[in-house]
Order: structure tokens, then sequence, then C-alpha cells
């Protein structure tokens, strides 16, 4: 990446993704550490959320939220210490859970993310993963949204990341059958082994998803948590139940430009009387206390396994974001600034 010259650190967007982003889209900036105005406070960034959802906040197209403009800040949950407060409800030494981007310090108001955390429940980089984003993701696709039940089949992808391992394990919780999909032989044993699933496929090594979703699932899929689309939605809806529910997550299997066009599933939705719902955790903050308190309950009892694949130093958040994007990542992807 380009150094430019200044101050404090921070990562901007130097030119938009053509395709899929690479860490040349951008650069490291150095600015003075900003001053805080009223009701806002200064806080050090300590530790980046490296989320697949900013792949489309890279690009000027119609999104759920605002683009990065170009020479813009990086736009990131992180968590940060306050080092001074001009708002009332916070203090100086204080861990907030909040919007830093991609930058050593950040003058911040408090915003719907906002939320101060307690080290003595977990270190913090837990806060961004399994008690943050990524937990509260999983809660709201998986038991508010689907509403799993008991004796139920629930097929959830990208199973071994930071949402999907909890989506599977809050659905294996409620009593449900669980099915992953993921990427590779390591993360199936994984799945397996760690996040208690009861069957799972490396859909890079099964030629045909379809049949093998079918035989992994065979009273049906009642519950597909989906943060793929593409061909992986394809093969899941082929083996839907009748009344089967699909919470669309992510999109980690549509690529950036021109998207293929995949079968039409109008005449499997009607035969099985199915229901498709996208949700943007974003929509539910109003939430966030009670699935935190929930989830840190569940954790603090040891029935939550989370892993995190944290990589050292802000200049290496873009090589993180693509490697997350790759799939070279095992569990939460989290920047460590220092
Ligand atoms: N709706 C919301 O509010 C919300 C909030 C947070 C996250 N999300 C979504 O949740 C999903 C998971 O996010 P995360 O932070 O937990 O990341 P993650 O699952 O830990 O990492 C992303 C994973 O995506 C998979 N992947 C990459 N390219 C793929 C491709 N072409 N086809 C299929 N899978 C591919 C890889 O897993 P494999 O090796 O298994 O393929 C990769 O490890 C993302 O889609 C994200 O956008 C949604």
């Amino acid at each position: 990446m380009t150094l430019l010259p200044g101050s404090h650190r921070q990562i901007v967007l130097v030119a938009r993704p053509d395709g899929l982003p690479v860490p040349s889209n951008f650069a490291i900036r150095r600015v003075p550490i900003p001053t805080p105005s009223e009701g806002e406070m200064l806080v050090r960034t300590l530790y980046l959320s490296i989320d697949a959802g900013l792949r489309g906040r890279l690009v000027d197209a119609s999104n759920y939220a605002a683009s990065v403009p170009l020479g813009g800040v990086v736009r990131s949950l992180g968590i940060g210490e306050v080092l001074e407060s001009r708002h009332e409800a916070f203090f100086p030494g204080q861990l907030l859970v909040t919007e830093t981007g991609w930058q050593e310090y950040a003058a911040v108001g408090p915003g719907s993310t906002t939320r101060v955390i307690d080290t003595a429940i977990a270190p913090a980089p837990a806060f961004l993963g399994v008690l943050g984003i990524s937990g509260i993701t999983a809660h709201i696709g998986m038991m508010d949204l689907a509403r799993v039940g008991v004796g139920e089949t629930a097929v959830v992808s990208t199973a071994a990341g930071a949402v999907g391992s909890l989506a599977g394990q809050l659905a294996k919780a409620a009593g449900a059958r669980t099915v992953g999909i993921t990427g590779s032989a390591e993360k199936v044993k994984v799945c397996l082994d760690d996040y208690g699933y009861d069957a799972c496929i490396d859909y890079r090594s099964t030629s045909d998803l379809s049949s093998a979703l079918a035989e992994a699932c065979p009273d049906g899929i009642d519950v597909y948590f989906d943060n793929v689309g593409a061909e992986q939605l394809d093969a899941v809806l082929a083996s839907l139940a009748v009344g089967g529910r699909v919470v669309i997550c992510g999109t980690m299997g549509i690529p950036p430009g021109v998207v293929p066009m995949g079968p039409r599933y109008e005449r499997a939705l009607l035969a099985r009387r199915a229901s498709v719902q996208g949700f943007i955790w974003g929509d539910h903050h109003h939430r966030n206390e009670e699935i935190v308190a929930s989830l840190t309950e569940r954790y603090r009892a040891g029935e939550l396994r989370h892993r995190q694949h944290i990589v050292h130093g802000l200049e290496k958040a873009p090589v993180a974001f693509a490697e997350l994007l790759a799939g070279q990542n095992l569990g939460k992807t989290i920047v460590s600034v220092d």
C-alpha cells in the first residue's frame, strides 16, 4: 500500500474494486488525531471487526448502507478505549464497541452500535464475535426469524465461520439436527468436532451439492441460514421441506459485477409453502442487550464455542479482509491494531 504523508494512521479507500477487493484498493494516510466535539468521545482503536458486508460498501451501487467515498476512511466496527469524553454517559478508561473505522483514533458519538464492554466477562475481541455482531446476527436469523424448533433440520452455510458456527450451535441447542456447508476438509472437521454439526458437506470437493444435501437431510430442510446465496441456495431449495424457512443473511457466493442467473424457484416455494426472508442485524439493535445477555449466559456456561482469526497491525486490515473473502479465515476475523 502507498504511505501518504501525515500523523495518526487511517486506511482510506483509494480505488473502487474491480471484482473482489484487493489491498491496492486502499492506502494509509497520516492525519492529526481528532478532537471530540460536544457529545463525542475520543477513542484509541484496539481491535477492528473485519466484516464481509464491507464489500458492498466499497462499490458505488445501491445497498442497505452508504458507500465509502473515495478518499474516505473505511467504515468498521471496532473496540476502542475512551481517552477523553465530552458525553456524560461515557468515561475515560471504558472500552467500547463502536464505529471506529479503520484508523488508530476516532472521535465517535454514541451510535446505535455503541456498547460499553466488560472484559471480566470475556477478552475484548469476543465482543466483536461471539458476544457481538456475529453472535447477535446468528441469534436474530436462527432464533427470531427462522424460529428453528425441536426435531427440525437446519442447514447453515459458511458453517465454520464466525456467524455460521454460532447459528449452527444455536440451532443445535434449540433441539434441531444441524447440517453445515463449508469450504474445506479442515473446516468440515471443525464443524463436526467443535461446533456439533450432525453432518457437514465440503462444497468445494462435492460435485453434486443437491444430492449431498438430499442424502444429509432425508426428511427435508426446515431451516436454511443462508450466508452464501447462488448455487448453494439453489441446492438447498431442491430439498426444502413443507413449511421451510430460508433466512438470507449474506451473499458470499455471489460474485461482484454481473450476477449469473440460477433456476427459477417460485414453484419450489409455492409447493413447499416456504418463506424467504432477508435481514440486516442493524435493523434489530433494540434487541442487542437482550440477545447479548442470552449469548453471555451460554458463553459463560461453556455452551458456545468460537474461534478467532486475529491479524496484527492496522496496515494488515486490507489483507485480512481479502483473506476473509477468499475463505482463508477460520473463525471471526479481527485486526489487533497495535
Ligand atoms: N445480515 C447481516 O446483518 C449480517 C451481519 C454480519 C454478517 N453477515 C454475513 O454473514 C456471512 C458470514 O460472515 P462472517 O463474518 O461470519 O464471515 P466468515 O463466515 O467467518 O468468513 C467468510 C466465509 O465465507 C466463505 N466464502 C468465501 N467466498 C465464498 C464463495 N465464493 N462461496 C461460498 N462461500 C464463500 C468462506 O467460508 P468457506 O470456506 O466455508 O467457504 C469464508 O471463510 C457473510 O455473508 C456476511 O455478509 C450478515
